[in-house]
């Protein structure tokens, strides 16, 4: 899946995540403000139900002392040998008894439902210190999930303006190398070729036929040799079969400066380099075309090799020239002082594709110019 396709369905899922994280933390907060009214409503009926207690207490003992005040009558009574009054004392501790047997009672239900409302309130206090360890959870990973987020959209932007802007100054350095090359190259066999033209109309101003015929055969050189680095400055512009695959790309690549510079050029991939993304062609691309040229016009190779393995992961490619070789350090230090970036280009090609890079030379030893990247960046 190419990288800016993965990138915004893995926001689209942490975006679901966030939406429905946050509902979860207003379930948990509905349903802590219920459990807590729940206690409220059972602090309320334990406050009631002790007042109640200690008010059956109160009428209890009351009734005990009536009980016993009738129990010592009835004994008096039955001393006294007075029938009525002892019938009466009688009744009355009879009375008592069972009023007091009904608090008893009474008591015991009350104290009974105590227990049992202190009980379901100490659940629900539990219930809502266990709610409370799930809000900070929760509260924790909605944290974790929007910082995640504002990274991603942080990497996004950095990455794509650090993208533009490589993209410009490489656009910008190109513009500034085609115009050199153009005035060393092309534009200077043209000026030479308007030259050897105004000696040949000379020549036949003044009847020299035999010399006009050789010059309009230079003449006729020159041109040939303008034309075909005119063929090379539109295959710098723009690629042959590039937008088809890497292979057809560097396989054209390879065909024209063979044919522009007599040079052999063996391409040998490993792998399915088609199935890459765009960006990533075009980087590889240009890396093989740099190299390729440098070994040609610096080190005056003979033979270039272009390998290339491409595995399901990672790419790699190495450019190996039988050249002259150079002091990497050293000429690379050179270039940038005069302006040229085609090592540095290379090599931040490679590193902008997640990748590493190494050139291996000496002088009189050839040059090997290895990359190797991962499929999944740019
Ligand atoms: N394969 C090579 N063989 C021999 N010398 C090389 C090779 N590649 C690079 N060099 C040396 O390194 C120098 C720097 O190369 P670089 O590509 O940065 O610049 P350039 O080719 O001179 O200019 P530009 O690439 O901007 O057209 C070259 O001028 C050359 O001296
Ligand atoms: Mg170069």
């Amino acid at each position: 899946m190419p990288q800016d396709v993965w990138n915004s369905e893995l926001q689209d899922v942490l975006d679901k995540a966030s939406v429905s994280l946050n509902y979860s933390i207003d379930h948990v907060v509905e349903i802590r403000a219920e459990v807590r009214r729940g206690v409220e409503d059972l602090e309320k009926e334990l406050e009631t139900l002790k007042l109640e207690v200690v008010e059956v207490i109160e009428a209890n003992d009351s009734v005990g002392i009536a009980y016993r005040k009738a129990r010592v009558n009835l004994a008096q009574a039955a001393e006294r040998q007075d029938n009525a009054a002892q019938a009466k004392a009688y009744e009355e501790a009879e009375h008592y008894m069972k009023l007091k047997g009904s608090f008893e009672e009474r008591e015991r239900n009350l104290r009974r439902r105590r227990d049992e409302v202190e009980r379901e309130r100490v659940r629900l206090e539990r219930i809502l210190t266990r709610s409370e360890e799930t809000m900070s959870k929760l509260r924790l990973a909605m944290e974790i999930l929007k910082n995640r987020l504002e990274d991603m959209n942080q990497l996004g932007t950095e990455r794509d303006y650090k993208m533009v802007a490589l993209a410009l100054r490489f656009a910008e350095q190109e513009n500034l190398r085609l115009a050199r090359d153009i005035h060393d190259g092309p534009a200077q066999q043209c000026s030479g070729a308007i030259l050897l033209l105004d000696h040949m109309q000379k020549n036949l101003q003044l009847g020299r036929g035999e010399q006009a015929f050789q010059e309009a055969d230079r003449l006729r050189e020159q041109l040939k040799d303008a034309l075909g680095e005119f063929r090379t400055f539109l295959l710098r512009l723009k690629p042959v079969g590039l937008d088809l695959s890497l292979e057809k790309g560097l396989s054209r690549l390879a065909e024209t400066l063979k044919e522009r510079y007599g040079v052999e050029i063996a391409v040998t991939l490993q792998g399915r380099p088609d199935s890459l993304p765009s960006m990533l062609r075009v980087n590889l691309y240009r890396i093989v075309q740099e190299a390729t040229m440098n070994a040609i016009r610096h080190g005056r190779a003979r033979k270039v090799q272009i390998l290339g393995s491409f595995g399901a992961e990672t790419v790699s490619l190495k450019v190996v020239d039988d050249g002259i070789g150079f002091d990497v350090h050293a000429e690379h230090v050179k270039a940038q002082e005069r302006g040229s970036y085609g090592l540095t280009n290379m090599e931040e090609r490679a590193r902008f594709a997640g990748g590493s890079f190494r050139i291996e030379s000496a002088p009189g030893r050839g040059t090997i110019v290895s990359l190797s990247v991962p499929v999944g960046e740019v």
